[in-house]
Order: C-alpha cells, then sequence, then structure tokens
C-alpha cells in the first residue's frame, strides 16, 4: 500500500470516489487494516469507552491518546492516521498547539477536534504551524453533558444552519476534513456538496465522501450497545479480514450506509 496523504483524498472527492476509515488503537488491528488497504485510521477518543471501560470519553488523557497513535503508527505505516484530541485538551489555542505537538509526535498525520465556529482561531493557529485539522461536527460525544444524552444533532432548521455555517468556517480557517456524526442524511449531503474538503460521515447516511465506523462495531464485539448506523460485518462474513475487505467495498460502490443505517 502507498503511504495515503490528504491529497488523495482531496482528488477521491473531486472524483466521487468514496473511501471507508476505521477506528484503531492498537498495532495489530493496524496491521490488519493495512492488509486490506485501509486508507485512513482514526485513534479516536472512543477508546476511553471501548478500551477502558468507562461510560463516556471524558476521562481520556493526551497521554493516552499519544501511546495508542504510536502504537498505531507502528502497525500502519502507510495509512493517513488521524488522532483524537481528548476533551479539554484544545480549551484554548495555546494549549491546542503544545497538545498536538504531541500527537504528531508520536506518528499522527492531523488531529481531529469536537466543535463548531469557536474553534476558528484554533483551526487558523494550528494549520499555519503545520499540523493538520479535522473538524468534528453533529454529536460530539465530547459534548455529552450539553446536549443530555448522545442524541441525534441538526433535526431543527436554526441548528442545520448553524452546522453548516460552522462546517464552512472550519473550512475557511483551514480544516482540510470534516466528520459529521449522527445528522440526518440530507443534511450530511447537502453540507459535502457545500465543502471543497472531504466530508467522512458516521450515521450520516451515503451521500458523505466517506465513512467511519468504530472498530468494535464494524465486527460486532461491543461491549453494551450498538449504535442503530452501524453494521456488524464480522456476522456477514465470518472473517475478520474479510469483514474489513467487505466494509470497504460496501463504502466504494455506495451499498453501506444503506435505508436501514441511515438516521431519516
Ligand atoms: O472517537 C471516535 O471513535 C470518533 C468516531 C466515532 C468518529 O470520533
Amino acid at each position: 500500500m502507498k503511504k495515503i496523504t490528504i491529497n488523495d483524498l482531496m482528488r477521491w472527492k473531486q472524483e466521487g470516489r468514496k473511501f471507508a476509515t476505521v477506528t484503531a488503537y492498537d498495532a495489530s488491528f493496524a496491521q490488519l487494516f493495512e492488509s486490506q488497504n485501509m486508507p485512513v485510521l482514526l485513534v479516536g477518543d472512543s477508546l476511553g469507552m471501548v478500551l477502558q471501560g468507562q461510560t463516556d470519553t471524558l476521562p481520556v488523557t493526551i497521554e493516552d491518546m499519544a501511546y495508542h497513535t504510536r502504537s498505531v503508527r507502528a502497525g500502519s505505516p502507510h495509512s493517513l492516521l488521524m488522532t483524537d484530541m481528548p476533551f479539554m485538551s484544545y480549551a484554548t489555542p495555546a494549549q491546542a498547539c503544545e497538545n498536538a505537538a504531541k500527537l504528531m509526535r508520536a506518528g499522527a498525520n492531523m488531529v481531529k477536534l469536537e466543535g463548531g465556529s469557536w474553534l476558528v482561531e484554533t483551526v487558523r493557529m494550528l494549520t499555519e504551524r503545520a499540523v493538520p485539522v479535522c473538524a468534528h461536527l453533529g454529536l460530539t460525544p465530547q459534548s455529552v453533558n450539553i446536549f443530555g444524552g448522545y442524541k441525534v444533532q441538526g433535526r431543527e432548521e436554526k441548528q442545520a444552519e448553524q452546522m453548516l455555517h460552522d462546517a464552512l468556517a472550519l473550512q475557511n480557517a483551514g480544516a482540510q476534513l470534516v466528520i459529521l456524526e449522527c445528522v440526518p442524511a440530507r443534511l450530511a449531503a447537502k453540507i459535502t456538496q457545500a465543502l471543497d474538503i472531504p466530508v467522512i460521515g458516521i450515521g450520516a447516511g451515503a451521500d458523505t465522501d466517506g465513512q467511519v465506523l468504530v472498530m468494535h462495531d464494524m465486527f460486532g464485539i461491543s461491549a453494551n450497545y450498538m449504535p442503530k448506523f452501524s453494521k456488524n460485518f464480522l456476522a456477514e462474513t465470518g472473517d475478520m479480514r474479510q469483514a474489513v475487505a467487505k466494509y470497504m467495498e460496501d463504502v466504494e460502490r455506495g451499498i453501506f450506509p444503506d435505508e436501514e443505517h441511515t438516521i431519516a
């Protein structure tokens, strides 16, 4: 597999070529994903829930994220590797720079931040200092206590308009990728069309440029809960490598997510 960069993702968007992404937290699974040519890996702070057994992502630290980034990079030298900045590690632009450096030194190619227009200055500061940024909008799990639970975002018109506005503002500030989580498919399609940069969806319908799944959901081994929009590809194929290949193929062919796995 050749080294994947943000330029590949930009080209794929222009060509209308869809791509898969999956979370990874250790070298063995990262190697398995790379063996199937998975182009993008995300070291998600979901590790707080799927690895540490916490009820949300808030306890995850920057040291946790750097540790798992190093492990994933060791297993997958060629994927575009994106790492979440955990809760309160980017509360100010200066803090964001200091903590993003730890993740980039650990092997990340890009950092992901949860939030809207309030992050414009931070995104500008990071990108001007050579840290590529992915903006995460919609259901941003670090805000679970503000949302009062894990709820679909952007159903109301005002909220939907704000999300589109935020996405454009973050793109203008220098963000090179956007993740939309748990938003109605029509809104995700509108934002994807409005942006020049690639948009990856999770619970955001089939019209985004790429899709991402938490690996434990893709293998159907999440401890407590399987989101409606996720699919157990291991149950369908009976083999881990084939499950990964099937997920990638279904995303590339626009078969996943289907109606059953889409939020209307
Ligand atoms: O932490 C994570 O795994 C994520 C994905 C759900 C997008 O942010």
